[in-house]
């Protein structure tokens, strides 16, 4: 057997996990993740989501122990979704902006609970509260046509961060993309003397499929489509676009969503960006793994770090993902 002389040879960097611990360029932490949780009107105890097995629409009670579990495990940030009663939903979505709809009273249960350990991030959006499930106010156009009315909903959109600042949230975070959103909410927001809370804006949100499970998750009325307003998945222009436009309104926070099928917008965000650029790990992303791995076909717990470890390779700084308490454990027993 010959042994050649090899200059180089890559493999000598892979032989035993200290070395590729040691030569690892990318590495999580739990204070990378950013937990998604649901809170649900009208229910007496935590209800798994049938798409999404491990995750459940939660009660205020419950919703409380699953913070602290998070926070026990290094995680600094939950994203709060509201789901009301079908009864309490409306053209507009007025329950969204109520002091004492589901949403904002839950943020405001967590921010008395939590004070300033745990960051309180709630999503900014009015599809969860319409009788129609559209992230905006339907109006009609100069040619009769139905239509999501961008202008319309931007005023609902600053009574609902608004109300929601007043809750207590550190965080709000406007996922309808409606043109001009960040910068009318940041002005609500300064009006009222809430300089402090920051956005996080839903820069580049594309229609994605890869949402259905939450709609699961939420009960959503939707019929039809939003891709009069999110992003068509062919395009990647339009998210650099939109990114410059979010931070120039000013936006804390930009964010990529899906995240695995579209890395390549993450990484192009990510190498312009000055303000941190967040990734959603969306619903259909983690129940196409659990779904694999029920069946015996991946090993779910290895190819959902591996799929997080992506994201981060591809640029993101936090990662919003419902895996977040396992994951931060899966880091644990790795890195002790
Ligand atoms: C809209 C919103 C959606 C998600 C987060 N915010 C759904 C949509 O735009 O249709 C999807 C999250 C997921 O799929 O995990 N409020």
């Amino acid at each position: 057997m010959t042994t050649y002389h090899l200059p180089r040879r890559p493999r000598r960097l892979r032989q035993n996990p200290a070395i590729r611990q040691l030569t690892a360029e990318t590495r999580l932490a739990p204070a990378d993740f950013i937990l998604p949780l649901f809170v649900a009107d009208g229910i007496t105890e935590r209800r798994e989501i049938a798409s999404m097995p491990g995750v459940y629409q939660h009660t205020t009670d419950t919703l409380k122990a699953i913070c602290h579990e998070a926070l026990e495990e290094g995680i600094r940030c939950v994203d709060l979704f509201g789901v009301p009663l079908d009864e309490d939903k409306d053209a507009t979505g007025s329950v969204a902006w109520d002091p004492e709809g589901i949403l904002n009273r839950n943020v405001r249960a967590l921010r008395e609970e939590f004070g300033e350990d745990l960051l309180i991030m709630a999503d900014t959006c009015l599809d969860e509260f319409t009788d129609h499930g559209h992230c905006g106010v339907v109006g009609v156009d100069k040619y009769g046509n139905q239509v999501v009315d961008n202008d319309a909903t931007l005023d609902l959109y600053r009574d609902m961060a608004l109300a929601q600042a007043a809750a207590g949230a550190h965080i709000v975070s406007p996922s309808g993309m409606m043109d001009g959103q960040i910068g009318v909410i940041r002005e609500g927001l300064d009006a009222e003397g809430y300089q402090d809370v920051a956005i996080m804006a839903y820069s580049a949100k594309y229609a994605s499929k890869f949402f259905g499970p939450f709609r699961d998750a939420v009960g959503s009325s939707l019929k039809g489509d939003r891709r009069t307003y999110q992003q068509d998945p062919a395009n990647v222009r339009e998210s650099l676009l939109e990114t410059e436009l979010d931070i120039e309104e000013g936006a804390d926070f930009v964010m990529v969503k899906p995240a695995l099928p579209y890395l390549d917008v993450l990484s192009r965000v990510a190498d312009m960006s000055p303000v941190p650029v967040a990734a959603y790990q969306v619903s259909g992303e983690y129940a196409m793994m659990v779904a694999a791995g029920q069946n015996g076909w991946i090993d779910f717990e290895a190819t959902m770090m591996e799929s997080l470890t992506s994201i981060k390779r591809a640029g993101a700084d936090q990662i919003l993902t419902y895996y977040a308490i396992e994951g931060a454990r899966a880091l644990k027993e790795l890195h002790g």
